[in-house]
């Protein structure tokens, strides 16, 4: 009963990792077509071939000279730091202290959480970001408020209330009792609910009480679907820090393992220091890692090793990390991401970097039945690259011979202002309007 329609455009998508599948895992069509019925996509292929199937009067838009790519999955980002972005001179302990723990205090107020969440939902959108995994504050109040920006966007996101029981400031501080009944109120509420989904949110191990590290547990394992999102191993004084707290777990990472912690839909931050043998626990437990470049190099905290966490077969995506991260743009992210490996003497490839902001990011969420690819059936989450977005990038790309070779000029020279259109379920959400808008104009 509901009507086709169909966008023309060149179209990339992937259908498994290029580090496994090499060229059989991305599809691309120079003149696809991208066919959606009732915000999911109905099928995806040649235009030559799928016009000639379609009804007769089933609109076709032309975007011919534009690139249709998946929208990006964010899969580590905290809204409530938003206004912290750019905050300058700390590494992570003190950055915490000196920017965040304050910013986030202000979430307090629940006229703040809105306004700061319908901010950050649309630079999400602005961005080409259609799905994010994201962190709200300790106050229960501001994760209501990003569930309605997200809802009222029609956005798939997963957040959920930072667990914070010690080492805090007492404004932020929650108790293992009121942090767990708080947590279940918003799983009866939020969780399942259209688009949205629940993680269990303790902020990192240093902040949690064994008590409440326990509940944490507990409530990943009790809600079918449920996630889990938190931050391993990032800075050198923390972990240190960590194996001082908990003189009983083999490492940090077997600290979360030690309270049930680890498994299918929970999430880590950074996984810089681990070793071997934690990376073996994330992969045998279906555990993600988020790798997040920009934060990364700014907080100076080390470098992700993408070829290990590849060897030991554990699921990666990418994430923002704002505000220890420096940019809400996917684009901006792969070209650090780029940087980071380069500096650990790893080669990403443009394919593998776009798999990692589409389709690597879903299966890290366990939504690639979902979300990340055009296979037919998925949500129409989807965005319109502008290839002459800047002047640098057309004329980079006018000497690109190669699909990689275009990508990778994308992900090197682009940034938010390639992001010419965001869909999500098939409706448009956001249009650059005029090609230099929110850029420095020309006299
Ligand atoms: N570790 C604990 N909390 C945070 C946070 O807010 N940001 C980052 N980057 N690391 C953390
Ligand atoms: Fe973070």
């Amino acid at each position: 009963a509901f009507p086709l329609r169909a966008l023309r455009a060149e179209i990339v998508h992937f259908l498994a990792d290029p580090a496994e599948r090499g060229a059989d895992a991305l599809q691309h069509f120079a003149d696809g077509l991208l066919v959606l019925r009732d915000g999911r996509v109905a099928e995806c292929g040649p235009a030559a071939d799928l016009l000639a199937t379609l009804p007769a009067d089933t609109p076709v838009e032309d975007l011919r000279g534009r690139m249709i790519l998946p929208g990006f999955v964010d899969t580590h980002v905290h809204y409530a730091q938003t206004d912290i972005i750019a905050s300058h001179g700390e590494q992570l302990l003190a950055w915490l202290e000196k920017y965040t723990f304050p910013a986030e205090r202000r979430f307090a107020d629940p006229a703040h959480a809105a306004e700061v969440a319908g901010f950050f939902c649309d630079e999400l959108l602005r961005n080409g970001t259609t799905t994010a995994m994201a962190f709200a504050t300790v106050h229960p109040a501001s994760v209501d408020a990003l569930f309605e920006a997200a809802q009222a966007r029609r956005m798939r996101l997963i957040a959920g209330k930072v667990l914070m029981d010690r080492n805090c400031p007492d404004f932020l501080r929650d108790t293992a009792e009121s942090g767990e009944r708080e947590s279940r109120a918003l799983i009866e509420r939020w969780h399942g609910r259209e688009r949205l989904l629940y993680a269990v949110t303790p902020r990192f191990a240093p902040t949690s009480t064994p008590a409440q590290m326990d509940t944490a547990g507990r409530l990943f394992a009790e809600y079918p679907g449920l996630y889990l999102q938190s931050h391993v191993a990032e800075n050198r004084g923390e972990v240190a820090w960590v194996a001082e707290l908990h003189p009983e777990a083999r490492s940090y990472l077997d600290v979360y393992e030690r309270h049930g912690q680890l498994g299918p839909r929970s999430v880590y931050a950074h996984c810089i220091w681990l070793d071997d043998i934690d990376r073996a626990r994330m992969a045998a437990t279906g555990s993600a890692m988020s790798f997040c470049p920009t934060s990364n190099l700014f907080l100076g905290s080390g470098l992700f090793d993408l070829e290990r966490a590849h060897a030991l077969g554990v699921r990666v995506g990418l994430g923002t990390d704002v505000g220890g991260g420096t940019s809400f743009s996917m684009l901006a992210t792969l070209n650090e991401a780029y940087k980071v490996l380069q500096l650990n003497g790893q080669n990403l490839s443009a394919e593998r970097a776009f798999y990692l902001a589409t389709l690597g990011g879903a299966r890290s969420l366990y939504l690639d039945e979902r979300i990340g690819s055009f296979a037919p059936g998925r949500e129409a989450d989807f965005i319109v690259l502008d290839p002459a977005a800047t002047p640098l990038l057309e004329r980079r790309l006018a000497r690109a011979e190669t699909l990689s070779e275009r990508l990778f000029a994308l992900m090197m020279l682009g940034d938010d202002r390639c992001i010419a259109e965001t869909h999500v379920l098939g409706e448009r959400r956001w249009v650059r309007s005029g090609k230099l808008k929110g850029h420095i104009q020309a006299k």
